[in-house]
């Protein structure tokens, strides 16, 4: 049994297998053909932190799949009353046959994993948000980048830039990263990423100019400077990110047809001024569609892989 946790557990050859899936069903949910590739299966929806696209895609893909969606608030079950995740995993994973979560810590959900009888998908935890990535790239080919594209993430080296690092070293790309000094990515995701580079081909560019990172890039992106659990460094967060904002100016140094992505929620004239983001708004709005495909993918291919149904 496969779990998607995070990128780094996964081929190129296994993460292309996912999107041409979830292009295929793409293809036929656009034409209304909702295909029962998972005919009465429940997908369990833990949430520890907020949602609107996560939630919506997750519940309406797996219903569009032939089955249904549960969305358990961690206010509203005991795990948020203090029942242990691993209990808690023992328990909803022998009712339901898939589940994703949205959690703090990485370990957190690694240990709902242990525990799972049932596939665990990661819905964003602190270090990762592996199936935003997905659908960020079902994106960059829908709209002709998916091909040796240069990628600048510019902004807060978190979860969607750790991701960002994993799907570039593993399916090749070039991928510039730009974060202001004490922000950088984990070094261990680094070190990850230069270790799959080396067999992709890929090449990974870490540093802390924005302005060099977009230079002539087909791909600009960038997320919220203050990640959910962070409230409270808001205002030093701000302070440290000046000069990080993808404006109509640092869009100018990417190349002339780069298309700009952002994961979502935006806040405007923080890391994106309102005049990018309106400009590159059909972009954004489809990327944020492509969750819904793109997990589709993920659901079904991680359904295939199940050893009891082999
Ligand atoms: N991009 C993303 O995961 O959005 P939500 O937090 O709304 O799920
Ligand atoms: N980095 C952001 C992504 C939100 C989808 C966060 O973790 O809050």
């Amino acid at each position: 049994m496969r779990h998607f946790l995070t990128l780094k557990d996964f081929s190129k050859e296994e993460i292309m297998e996912m999107i041409a899936l979830a292009q295929k069903i793409k293809t036929q949910t656009k034409r209304k053909q909702y295909v029962p590739y998972m005919e009465h299966q429940t997908l369990g929806m833990i949430f520890e932190k907020s949602s609107t696209r996560t939630r919506v895609s997750f519940e309406t893909g797996i219903y569009q799949l032939g089955g249904i969606g549960l969305f358990l608030s961690s206010n509203d079950i005991q795990l948020g009353r203090g029942e242990p995740m691993k209990d808690t995993a023992r328990v909803i994973s022998r009712m339901v046959d898939m589940v994703m979560i949205r959690t703090f810590s990485q370990e957190k959900l690694d240990e709902f994993a242990t525990y799972s009888k049932v596939p665990v998908i990661n819905g964003l935890t602190d270090e990762y948000h592996p199936v935003q990535l997905m659908a960020d790239y079902l994106t960059m080919i829908e709209y002709g980048k998916g091909d040796h594209p240069i990628c600048a993430y510019v902004g807060d080296g978190n979860n969607l830039a750790h991701s960002w690092l994993m799907i570039a070293s593993k399916l090749g790309f070039e991928l510039r990263i730009a974060t202001p000094k004490g922000y950088e990515c984990n070094d261990e995701i680094v070190t990850d990423a230069m270790r799959f580079a080396e067999e992709s081909g890929a090449k990974i560019i870490i540093g802390n100019d924005p302005q060099t990172a977009v230079e002539g890039a087909d791909v600009v992106t960038t997320d919220t400077w203050v990640s959910m659990g962070q409230e409270e460094e808001k205002e030093k967060r701000i302070a440290a990110f000046a000069g990080y904002k993808v404006d109509d100016t640092m869009m100018q140094k990417a190349k002339s047809d780069a298309i700009f992505l952002h994961c979502l929620p935006a806040y405007r004239e923080y890391e994106v001024s309102e005049s990018v983001f309106e400009a590159h708004a059909e972009t954004i709005f489809t990327e944020s569609e492509n969750r819904l495909h793109a997990q589709k993918g993920v659901m079904v291919w991680l359904d295939s892989h199940r050893e009891d149904k082999k």
